[in-house]
């Protein structure tokens, strides 16, 4: 994003300090959301990235991805998949396990989401440790679909993760608004 809409963007995001836990900064995305303004440039940006990847689907990780990719895939025209945590999908799921800092976590994707032929965009609000998009991509792959990018708002460089990403995942491209 360039000078005036990133400021913008940026100003909308929150640092609210020791959430989850003692020691984390979070970023809130939560005043982004209310400005409609500022909503609507992201929404235009990540379905420029939808566009510009040519992706035939976006698929939003549970839960504030879903509220960035559904709006860009709509935008874009192409559909919306959404990527969540184990045992919500009601239909036939597959899933992929990967590393918390204490235990696992699982995503899911119905089975028949997407498949052969489709290039799909993955949207999130951050990146962390890589860990959530990581687990993604490799679900949407095992579907036969191509994985086109990763496209978040916001990358915690010091968490490393991109850089788990661009080594797990055999340099799928990754930006960062
Ligand atoms: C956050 C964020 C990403 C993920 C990033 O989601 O929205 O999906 O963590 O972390 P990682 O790169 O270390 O995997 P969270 O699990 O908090 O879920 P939520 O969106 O449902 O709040």
């Amino acid at each position: 994003l360039a000078g005036g809409d990133r400021e913008l963007l940026l100003n909308a995001i929150r640092d609210v300090a020791d959430h989850p836990r003692a020691g984390v900064v979070f970023k809130d995305i939560t005043p982004l959301l209310a400005d409609p303004h500022a909503f609507s440039v992201l929404t235009d940006a990540l379905a420029a990235a939808v566009t510009r990847q040519g992706a035939t689907a976006v698929a939003g990780l549970e839960a504030r991805g879903f509220i960035l990719a559904a709006p860009a895939a709509l935008r874009a025209g192409v559909g919306f998949v959404p990527v969540r945590k184990a045992g919500k999908l009601p239909g036939e799921t597959m899933g992929e396990r990967y590393e918390l800092e204490y235990g696992t976590a699982e995503v899911e994707l119905h089975t028949d989401a997407v498949g052969p032929g489709d290039r799909v965009l993955v949207i999130d609000d951050v990146l962390a440790t890589g860990g959530t998009a990581e687990a993604s991509v490799r679900l949407i792959r095992r579907t036969g679909a191509e994985v086109v990018g990763v496209t978040v708002l916001l990358e915690l460089g010091f968490l490393g993760g991109r850089e788990r990403l661009l080594s797990a995942l055999d340099g799928t491209p990754l930006e960062s608004l």
